[in-house]
């Protein structure tokens, strides 16, 4: 017989708890046994001590057991892959790379998440398209992952609620920075969705969760160790956000550089090797591609076939949206009332970015959210956006604002340009990915 208080002191006194009282510790955050003070000293115990490796994958198996766990086994008969990242700006990789890694033959269901902070979340983009159901039953997400080989949906209540207590708990009780917390809270709901093998992305630098490569390396580190001994194979790449990724960050227009990204529009060049990476990835751990090599050689495959953007046309017709938005999207996604230029106000190199301001000024305009509660404006964000390294002079565009208002673009405008170094002298610029974890 468990009480919370013995539970908690456990850790408290920096002992290994056992898996008994780890799913005790669950249980009672789904059915509030553990009152929120005790659940908050618990957040902070597991902050302050950490988990041993056994702790950290009891943990993540209690939570993801709290709900829904998918089966796909006798449903459908290939690889069942995903990718997670834990989130920056401009991070739309999930859009491609689920249609991709699909027209290769494996099968990606996704549950993606909202925004919050400077971070943009999927569900929030695949909202600007018209009508587009990111709540579909859970038959119907199922029936669409066999028919096309992929959908992307929205976190539902169902799958690991026990997590959902703990986050808002931790949220408000400082400790959601806990390489053992957001372990269990990422991994309980991707393994959840009844994964064969998961590939991370951890995104590091000034627009992350993680700024430093040591605490990057540490949360994949984490997660490849607590996920592999769930059963699930699973790599990381540790890849750059010390800049937007790719030429947008909002919603509608992260929608339309999609669009163009699979359809050989424009692929930005940093986006494109993190999307090959992953894509490269997820194909080897699903045993799609015997390499690297062959996985990216698939991957360009479906791209230049066309494949992938015929899949991401598909995913959006059986969700809710029309039935041609390749050709369409220009006309179906909403517009901002006011869009104007950024002009660079020095001549030089455009060396520093401070990726997260950036972020939380597409939460300014409305394109994003500081708590879970708010609804967010799709039309709104910033396009044409200019890398790290490019040589501009006085006058030229580094990016342009989308905003409801005149007075709304120009505070963006002045946010841009304060987030925004220029440089006489060319700095070295970041690698887009750092190192794969496995
Ligand atoms: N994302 C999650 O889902 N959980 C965390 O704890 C942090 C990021």
């Amino acid at each position: 017989m468990y009480i919370p208080q013995d539970i908690i002191r456990t850790k408290r006194d920096n002992n290994t708890m056992s898996s008994a009282q780890i799913n005790h510790f669950v249980d009672g955050l789904v059915t509030g046994k553990f009152t929120d003070a005790q659940v908050g000293a618990m957040a902070m115990a597991i902050f302050q001590r950490g988990m041993v490796n056994e702790e950290k994958v009891a943990f993540t198996l209690a939570m993801m057991n709290s709900g829904t766990v998918l089966n796909w086994q006798d449903f459908i008969d290939g690889p069942i892959v995903d990718k997670h990242s834990t989130g920056g700006v401009g991070d739309k990789v999930s859009l491609m790379l689920a249609p991709i890694v699909a027209a290769c033959g494996a099968f990606v269901p996704m549950i993606s998440g909202r925004g919050l902070g400077h971070t943009g979340g999927t569900s929030d983009k695949l909202e600007a398209i018209p009508n587009f159901n990111i709540h579909p039953s859970l038959d119907h997400f199922k029936n669409t992952v066999k028919k096309i080989g992929t959908a992307i949906i929205s976190q539902t209540d169902d799958l690991a609620p026990a997590d959902k207590r703990l986050y808002s708990i931790r949220d408000v009780t400082s400790t959601v920075e806990s390489i053992p917390l957001i372990t269990a809270s990422i991994l309980s709901k991707k393994l959840a969705t009844g994964l064969d093998s998961l590939v991370m992305d951890v995104k590091i630098g000034n627009g992350a969760m993680m700024t430093s490569l040591v605490d990057a390396k540490a949360l994949a580190r984490s997660i490849v160790d607590v996920a592999n001994g769930a059963s699930v194979a699973t790599t990381a790449l540790i890849t750059d956000m010390n800049q937007v990724l790719g030429k947008t960050a909002g919603n509608a227009v992260e929608i339309v550089e999609t669009v163009d990204y699979l359809t050989g529009k424009c692929r930005e060049p940093r986006l494109h090797q993190v999307v090959m990476a992953l894509a490269a990835q997820m194909l080897v751990s699903s045993k799609v591609a015997k390499d690297q090599q062959q996985g990216r050689d698939l991957a360009q495959i479906a791209l230049d076939s066309g494949k992938a953007a015929e899949i991401f046309e598909q995913m959006i017709s059986e969700l809710g949206g029309s039935n041609n938005f390749l050709s369409t999207y220009e006309q179906e996604l909403c517009t901002a009332n006011v869009v104007k230029d950024i002009c660079a106000t020095s001549a030089g190199f455009i060396t520093c970015v401070q990726t997260r301001d950036i972020g939380m000024s597409v939460v300014a305009l409305g394109g994003g959210r500081l708590d879970h509660h708010q609804s967010v404006d799709h039309s709104v964000g910033f396009t044409d956006i200019l890398p790290k390294g490019t040589q501009v002079n006085i006058g030229d565009v580094i990016a342009k604002v989308h905003a409801k208002s005149a007075d709304d673009a120009q505070r963006a405008i002045k946010q841009y340009l304060t987030a925004t170094e220029i440089s006489a002298e060319i700095v070295e610029i970041e690698p887009v990915i750092y190192e794969i974890v496995d």
